[in-house]
């Protein structure tokens, strides 16, 4: 099972490679993320599990723009990011998204890029994107989710324990997570190699 030790443990030791594995392979989810958000002058984002910051140079400059993760290794990577591109737009803070300390309707929308299933408790995760998102407000998730085909759908459950050593899960369900916090689907895309991850944008019908 993921802890929140664990995942610590797991992203500190990512922090210094995980570039030169990870900016490519997921970088068609991150932009689709980005283009699915619509991200308009002045609103105010929120980005869960912002990790070593890929995606913070494809944000508008002219919204602020705040990025958390449980890693501080991989938040320093982050703030080379920002400090070398000059991104005065945005902050960063180390915050376990399953307990954010921001007051309720923080955020006009946020994103989770390849977070909730590196978290210990997705539902956690979600449940508290949906306190700080204003109500009506935008959550794009970019994530893999369990599979429709249920061949694959079993193997991911088979390769479940070796992919959590390297820090996320394979079987997490989107319909079971929609559900259970009434989130609206928009649009959903299918990103990345083999189409195996989805790009999904979603309203938070909270009121
Ligand atoms: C697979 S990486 C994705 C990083 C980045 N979003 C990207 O697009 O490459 C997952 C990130 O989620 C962070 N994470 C996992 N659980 C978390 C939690 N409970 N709170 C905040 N960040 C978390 C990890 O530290 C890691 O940086």
């Amino acid at each position: 099972m993921l802890t929140a030790d664990s995942v610590v443990k797991i992203y500190d030791r990512w922090g210094r490679f995980y570039d030169i594995v990870f900016k490519w392979i997921f970088s068609e989810g991150r932009n689709v993320g980005v283009e699915l958000l619509d991200l308009k002058a002045g609103e105010r984002l929120l980005e869960v599990g912002v990790g070593t910051g890929l995606s913070l140079p494809l944000y508008r400059r002219d919204s602020p723009i705040v990025g958390i993760d449980i890693s501080s290794k991989m938040l320093e990577k982050a703030r080379e990011k920002v400090d070398n591109l000059g991104l005065r737009n945005v902050d960063l803070q180390v915050m376990d998204a399953q307990a954010m300390t921001f007051p309720d309707d923080s955020f006009d929308c946020v994103t989770a890029c390849y977070v909730v299933s590196a978290a210990p408790d997705p539902h956690k995760v979600v449940s508290e994107i949906c306190r700080v998102c204003k109500p009506g407000g935008r959550i794009v998730f970019i994530n893999h989710f369990k599979s429709q085909n249920r061949l694959l759908a079993r193997f991911e459950e088979l390769i479940n324990g070796i992919c959590r050593k390297f820090g996320w899960e394979t079987t997490l369900d989107l319909e079971t997570l929609i559900a259970a916090h009434k989130l609206v689907i928009g649009v959903q895309e299918r990103v990345n190699i083999f189409d195996y991850w989805r790009a999904v944008l979603c309203y938070n019908s909270r009121k």
